[in-house]
């Protein structure tokens, strides 16, 4: 291993994933839903990801919003190789890379453009003090007035149990090496120590269940979150701290449950924190995640705040269209957020969501179909559903053909075994996160094999067969007809429904 890598693990390549809370098109969402104004998203806007990792999130955006320009930055140069050939796969002139530091990033500033956005996901918690600074002495440099910066972190008091075993996983690796072989070694550790009484596991009554949920988890995820030489959660409060060293507001969270009051605590912490903090937002915040045991930010800050006023805010939300994200009949109402699972209420989501079944429809449409058609009412409803992924903010598509090339090469990459949990959804300009079911059922519709459900299946079998992918259920491989009956049951979910769905959001 180089000695470029400032104590980061590079052993194990970052998984390749989209996260949607990226989504230009999402930040913009998250800031007029709670009030803010949003640099405009025209065409041109541009958009930086320091530590893209694969740079599938920077492809992904790309594709969907082909008028603006997106910059992937990280250090890890083979990751960055496989950015770049995805871009080149897919044509996308409007995504660039470059194998830089947070260092070399703020010494080459000028040769990059201005940002509206700079994003940061799964980076912070993970850097030295000293990235944190370049990270920041960047986005002083880069950012344009009225940008924003998205930022997402582990966070206290929701890590403070898990702090130890962090530290013993790191100590491990430290001694024996080997990034693949230290997750189980550890954990078999960390249960052995419990079985003997070791009265740490015994007093963090969390830990137990999180550390089997890590037995599920890929060795390179647990690489990324455990085995780094840095590794720091965050309270709220450090972090809007250092954010205004580079000139920047806490604005909002991307996670839009965070910012509903009834969602974010019980009802008596809410009467408190509103009582202690008064206007003091910041100290609301971190308030609010002690109350709710805050485990995970991912925070929206901005070069400059300005305040929508409500009319301001309903009149640029007015015109607003929304499509639905999962199909009519898998859609709830009720909410994970925060505190748990929230209710929501049925004389308000169930009309909004009956409409959407029927195609897209403006905010204005599905605010006069609710109750006395309240706009925060409505609004809250729409927030809800699209925290919940369950619809999306969508615009009329100009310029499908990114979207249609990347979506392309990512279903070749599928048929071939390479799995990327994502597509394009130009409509959107994001992309949804599908599984293996989706991706197979979504291949058989682009090779003209979607129109009955077995021969779908049985597409299906054939491409997993050819790529030497065996299917194994309950213990068992299957094989033939079983297996293509097996397939058949896992792919019906997006035949008979996601399809629509996704023609709906241009992504097939
Ligand atoms: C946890 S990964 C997140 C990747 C990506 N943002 C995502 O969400 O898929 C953190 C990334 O930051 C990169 N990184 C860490 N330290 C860096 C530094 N000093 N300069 C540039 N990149 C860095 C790593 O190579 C890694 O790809």
């Amino acid at each position: 291993m180089g000695g470029w890598n400032e104590g980061y693990t590079t052993e194990l390549q970052y998984t390749p994933y989209f996260y949607s809370e990226l989504a230009p098109a999402h930040l913009s969402f998250a800031a007029r839903s709670t009030g803010w104004r949003p640099p405009s998203l025209g065409d041109g806007f541009t958009f930086c990801e320091l530590g893209c990792g694969q740079g599938v999130s920077v492809n992904v955006l790309a594709a969907a919003n082909p008028g603006a320009s997106f910059w992937g930055i990280d250090f890890n140069p083979a990751q960055i190789a496989n950015a770049r050939e995805l871009a080149a796969a897919a044509q996308l002139d409007n995504a660039h890379f470059r194998d830089w530091s947070f260092a070399q990033a703020l010494e080459r500033a000028d040769e990059l453009p201005a940002f509206d956005i700079i994003a940061l996901h799964g980076v912070l918690t993970w850097v030295s003090d000293e990235n944190f600074d370049q990270v920041l002495r960047f986005i002083d440099r880069t950012l344009k007035a009225g940008g924003l910066v998205y930022v997402s972190y582990n966070s206290l008091p929701g890590w403070s149990e898990t702090l130890s075993f962090r530290h013993m996983a790191h100590q491990l690796f430290t001694r024996v090496g080997d990034a693949d072989g230290v997750p189980t070694r550890v954990l078999d550790l960390a249960q052995r120590l419990t079985d003997a009484g070791a009265v740490y596991f015994a007093k963090q009554s969390g830990l137990g269940g999180k550390l089997a949920h890590l037995r599920t988890q890929s060795s390179a995820y647990f690489a990324h979150e455990y085995l780094n030489s840095h590794w720091r959660p965050f309270h709220f409060t450090e972090v809007a701290g250092r954010m205004a060293e580079a000139r920047l507001d806490y604005m909002t969270s991307a996670t839009l449950m965070d910012s509903m009051t009834e969602a974010a605590t019980t009802t008596a912490a809410a009467a408190i924190i509103a009582e202690e903090a008064g206007n003091d937002r910041i100290w609301a915040e971190q308030l609010r995640d002690l109350a709710n045991n805050k485990t995970f930010r991912r925070d929206i800050y901005g070069r400059g705040l300005n305040r929508l006023n409500p009319v301001d805010q309903f009149l640029s939300l007015r015109e607003q269209q929304f499509a639905l994200a999962v199909p009519r009949a898998d859609a709830k109402i009720a909410f994970v957020g925060p505190m748990g699972e929230m209710a929501g209420e049925a004389a308000v989501h169930h009309p909004i969501l009956d409409r959407l079944a029927a195609g897209p429809a403006s905010f204005g449409e599905l605010q006069g179909l609710i109750p006395a058609s309240n706009p925060a009412v409505a609004l809250q409803a729409l927030a809800l559903l699209v925290h919940a992924k369950q619809i999306l903010p969508v615009q009329e598509v100009v310029d499908p053909g990114p979207a249609q090339r990347l979506n392309q090469v990512l279903l070749s990459a599928y048929r071939v075994g390479r799995s990327y949990n994502v597509l394009v959804a130009p409509a959107a300009r994001t992309g949804v996160v599908v599984g293996s079911a989706d991706l197979l059922t979504a291949c058989a519709v682009a090779d003209g094999r979607g129109d009955d459900l077995a021969d779908a299946a049985a597409y299906g079998y054939a491409i997993l067969s050819t790529s030497g992918r065996l299917l194994h259920h309950e213990g068992r491989q299957l094989v033939d007809d079983e297996a293509r009956a097996y397939l058949a049951e896992q792919m019906a979910p997006a035949f008979n429904g996601r399809i629509d769905v996704w023609r709906n959001l241009g992504v097939l």
